[in-house]
């Protein structure tokens, strides 16, 4: 075994706060990097920055079922525990909480967090029930970590939102920490399910890219008409015959309600079906500042 993949790694709660408890005897600081595994580069962007700003980062790894809908790739979901090690490692991590799915619900959970409204749109309207797991389950990591910093990418735009909101409403002594989409060269934002990209579907996944951007640039050059905008977005989604769209909307970006008229900060986002793979991205655009 290399230097690298010789970061601890503890399956159990009990070690969990035994590890947090010495690391904060002296006053240290615990950022939290909550993960499904399969890490990216993306990942590992959080990773450096939780290590930069906080004396011990902890990376959970669990795919979390609550947030897996009947029929969804609960089963199937990529998993590299000896990969996330060695990445977890290099970006700067001092631990990893990997728990086996009984550690983290002994008992079928009968209460859960529910963020009204906003778990409801965009990607809600196609997963309805996939916000009310994250939010059950990153509620419970706060809980068991009790993280001054906790970091999420930019990438899921509209759970970060979610998540910030039910930090706020619960009080949680959490600072949520959003960090920005890594992309691949072409302009692919990273993702555990680009795995699922059969290689003739690959280049075809940079459409959603591609209908961020014409979107993003309709905007600049002065369109104001939400209509108008996701049109261009729609259209170039449609010129892709391996794309199935869910859909491209612009919303404002702190309230994720879409406008009448286009102001101020707003996110535009999109999802589609790329044979077995569904992937979303989104990309930010602020009126006062063209
Ligand atoms: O973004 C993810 O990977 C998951 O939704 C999260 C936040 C780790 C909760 O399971």
């Amino acid at each position: 075994m290399s230097a690298v993949t010789q970061i601890p790694m503890v399956e159990r709660v009990s070690e969990l706060r035994a590890a947090l408890d010495a690391a904060r005897r002296d006053g240290g600081s615990v950022g939290l990097v909550p993960t499904m595994g399969y890490l990216h580069e993306g990942h590992q962007s959080l990773v450096t920055r939780s290590a930069s700003e906080n004396d011990l980062t902890v990376v959970s790894i669990f795919v979390n079922p609550l947030q897996f809908a009947e029929g969804e790739d609960y089963g199937t979901y990529p998993r590299d525990l000896d990969r996330d090690r060695e990445m977890c490692a290099a970006a700067g991590a001092g631990l990893i909480f990997a728990p086996p799915t009984e550690e983290m619900y002994p008992q079928t959970p009968v209460t859960a967090v529910t963020v009204k409204g906003l778990n409801a749109l965009l990607e809600g309207r196609f997963r309805p029930t996939h916000f009310d797991g994250v939010t059950t389950v990153v509620a419970k990591l706060f809980a068991l970590f009790g993280p001054g910093r906790a970091y999420f990418g930019e990438k899921d735009y509209q759970q970060l939102a979610i998540i910030r909101r039910m930090t706020a409403d619960l009080s949680f002594p959490v600072e949520v920490v959003g960090c920005p989409t890594f992309r691949e060269p072409d302009g692919l934002a990273m993702s555990s399910r680009n795995v699922y990209l059969e290689p003739d579907e690959r280049p075809a996944a940079t459409v959603l890219w591609r209908s961020l951007q014409a979107g993003r640039e309709a905007v600049v050059q002065g369109s104001r008409d939400p209509d108008e905008v996701e049109a261009v977005m729609a259209a170039v989604l449609a010129a892709e015959p391996k794309a199935s769209p869910d859909y491209a909307t612009v919303v404002d970006a702190a309230t994720l309600d879409r406008p009448d008229v286009l102001d101020g900060e707003l996110r535009l986002l999109v999802a589609a079906h790329l044979g077995r793979a569904r992937l979303i991205d989104n990309v930010g655009v602020d009126c006062d500042r063209l």
